[in-house]
Parts: C-alpha cells; structure tokens; sequence
C-alpha cells in the first residue's frame, strides 16, 4: 500500500465514524510562543481541548505535517542512524474534543490496523500508563489483547505532553513487532527497547491536564482524545522495508539524489547515512521554507539554517561539490505535491531561498573543511579532536560546531 493510500484509508475510516477531515495546518504554529514548530497533530487543536474555542464539531482528523527538531521534541541527532526518526514527517490522526474517550479511541485504533490495514495481531502490542486499569482493560476486555501484550510504562513514555506546558494526559501506545532481524541483539532487548525491533506507530493521548509554566497539572474542561500514527512508520510496516527510507516516500527522492551526485545509493553501505539525512533534511527545508520560515541566526530561521547545513555536509559526503540542495528539494515537491498541492506554486520561492543558503554556506564549508581536514589527519583516529581546534574553526572560520562533531 502506497503512502497516499495510506493517508486516504485513514481518512475515510475517520470520515465513517463521524469525524470531520481537517486540513494540515501550518508548520509554525499561529499564535503560540510556547512552540518552535508544529510537532503533533494536535497543535492545532489546542484551544479546544483547553475550552477555549468551539468548532462545528467534536471529532476531527488529519494528516499532519510536523517537524521534531529543537525544543521538547527534537529528534535531528538520530535522523540518518535510525529506521524511524526524522524531523520532518506527517501525523496521522484522529481526535476528540469532550466527545469520545478511551473505549472508543482504544476501539478505532484497533480496528483501523487489524482489519483495515490487517496487520497481523500476533505481531501487536500495546503500553499503558502505570496506573492507567481503565486503559489495559479496554485493551483487555474489548478488543481481546491478550494480557502478556499489554505493557505498563511510567512518566517518560506513557505520559504525552504537546511541551512544556499546554495540554497533557496518560497515553497508550502501538507497537509492531518487526522479527529478531531488527533487534539490537542485547540480552535485555524486549518489548520498549529503545532499537529498531519493536517499532512504536501510534500514540493514543487522553488528554486531561493543562500543565501550567510551574508544572500544576489542572483538569481540562472535559476530557478529549489526541492521536497520532506515523505515517512513514505505517508505510514501513505495510511496504515491509527495513527502514522509512525504503518507503515510496523517500525512494524517488533518493534515487534521483543518487543520480545527481553519480553515486549508487545502497541502503546497507556506509554512505546510506547521508543519502537519509540528505533526503529527510530535504523535506524538512521544503515544508518549512513553503511555510515562511526563512534561515537565519536565530529562533525557528536558526533550527532551520542548521537543517540545511547538516544536509549540505552529509551532501559532501555523497560527493556534491556545488549547491545541490535547491534541487533535492524540488525531488520533495515532486514526491509531495498531490498531498500538499500548495508546493507547486511555491516551488521557484522555496528553491531562491535554499539556493541563496546554499551558495553562502558553500564558502564556509570549503574553508573550514580543508581545516579540518588538515586538523584530522594529525590525529589518529580514535583521538578526538582538541577543544581549541574546534574553536578556531567555529570562531575564525564561522564553521558550526556540530557539524565538526558529525
Ligand atoms: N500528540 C501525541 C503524539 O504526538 C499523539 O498524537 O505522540
């Protein structure tokens, strides 16, 4: 199943129980300076689950784009070296604002994986919160999970906030169970290892709490429903490939990277890292520039400068001598476009904006990385590289320091 059957089945199951289809809303999040980006489908339904604005109706869904890098959630050191992070991907989701609660929330997840997308439930489980029993027996009692597949976690994964403050509840999460292949082979490695065995795809948060900027956690006018599926997961899942990236969501845009710098693309070799940070920081660039934010030195315009300088170096790796950015973008709104139709009309603004980036960090990068260069091959190679070199490079040359750490 492709991703964009993916999206439409979820959406029509939704449709079919009621909920209105609500579009993706910005990545930058209107009038909310709590947030750096949008990181959850639920942002934009902020206000109703806090009573503060009511809609036409009480249950929603959505495919949402999202992005995870800086503030609470921020996933950009693992992009590349994982099968599942990035920091941008689209939420799957479905909500309910003083509407349904767990029962149905734990019945439409179930039912939508097992007999509309039929995963096997031999390879399904699930998590609760500590001391959520209301939860684990829906699981139990209504949709027959048996009770050695149903965990119990703490604060860190069972317990959902969209930052520091705003909205919050106990959730309850899905998981796939991909097979040893994929395990980390540590004799502790079982159901919440942290590797790429079992794979969590859907987090169902009952929200109940506002948390306040000292932590007081007040109830929330009437308790809701926040949901969220990872797409790039599900497709992982259905398409059985070892990593998102092997998903059609990212295979165009990699092979015609692999094209542009002449180097075949190998999801086993050493060099897969950059061909993934290069295609997730792609579409990252490209929804964030479509949605206004410009690089710059500070604030949203910093997180995305560094996105972009992350991308180029990886691209160095693949051989990419001169600006080439601009043009995996345009591979993203090429893959994108029937999903987010507005892509089109910003294609020649997003590729200016990259491009000017672009031929700016150019000129930093070859300075500096003849630098370091140099600086490494005086090392062998289990030393590290001397704090003031790094120095040198970022205060004299304006190389940045995390890319001396790559
Ligand atoms: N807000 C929750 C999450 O992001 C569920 O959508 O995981």
């Amino acid at each position: 199943m492709r991703a964009s059957e993916i999206r439409s089945l979820f959406l029509k199951y939704f449709e079919k129980n009621g909920h209105t289809i609500v579009e993706s809303s910005s990545l930058v999040p209107s009038n909310d300076p709590t947030l750096l980006f949008t990181n959850a489908g639920m942002v934009q339904f902020k206000d109703c689950f806090l009573g503060k604005d009511q809609r036409a109706y009480t249950r929603a869904t959505t495919f949402q784009k999202c992005v995870r890098a800086g503030g609470k959630h921020n996933d950009l050191e693992n992009v590349g070296f994982t099968a599942r992070h990035h920091t941008f991907f689209e939420m799957l989701g479905n909500f309910s604002f003083g509407d349904y609660f767990k029962k149905e929330a734990i019945h439409f997840a179930w039912e939508f994986i097992t007999a509309e997308l039929k995963f096997p439930k031999d390879k399904l489980y699930v998590t609760v919160f500590k001391d959520d029993d209301e939860a684990a027996n829906i699981w139990h009692k209504q949709e027959d999970v048996p009770l050695d597949r149903i965990f119990r976690f703490g604060e860190k994964d069972n317990f959902w906030s969209m930052g520091d403050t705003g909205p919050c509840g106990p959730s309850s999460e899905i998981f796939f169970d991909r097979g040893e292949k994929y395990s980390c082979g540590k004799s502790t490695c079982s159901m919440g290892c942290d590797c790429d065995r079992y794979l969590e795809f859907w987090n169902l948060v009952f929200m109940q709490y506002d948390r306040s900027e000292n932590g007081n956690l007040t109830p929330l006018p009437r308790p809701a429903v926040d949901t969220g599926a990872g797409l790039d997961r599900i497709a992982l899942i259905l398409q059985q490939t070892d990593s998102s990236y092997g998903t059609d969501l990212f295979q165009m845009i990699i092979g015609q990277t692999a094209k542009l710098t002449g180097q075949a693309y190998d999801s086993k070799a050493e060099l897969a890292v950059s061909f993934h940070v290069v295609a997730d920081h792609s579409r990252a660039t490209t929804f964030l520039v479509g949605d206004g934010v410009m690089p710059s030195n500070e604030g949203r315009g910093y997180v995305l400068r560094r996105i972009i300088r992350r991308a180029i170096r990886h691209g160095k790796q693949l051989g990419f001598k001169a600006p080439f950015l601009h043009k995996t973008v345009s591979f993203v709104v090429e893959q994108m476009k029937d999903a987010y139709p507005d892509l089109i009309e910003k294609r020649p603004f997003i590729e200016r904006v990259v491009l000017a980036e672009e031929e700016q960090f150019f000129k930093t990068l070859e300075r500096g990385l003849s630098l370091l260069d140099e600086e490494m091959a005086k090392l062998d190679r289990t030393k590290t590289l001397p704090g003031e070199v790094a120095f040198k490079l970022y205060d004299t040359y304006g190389f940045p320091q995390d890319l001396s750490a790559v």
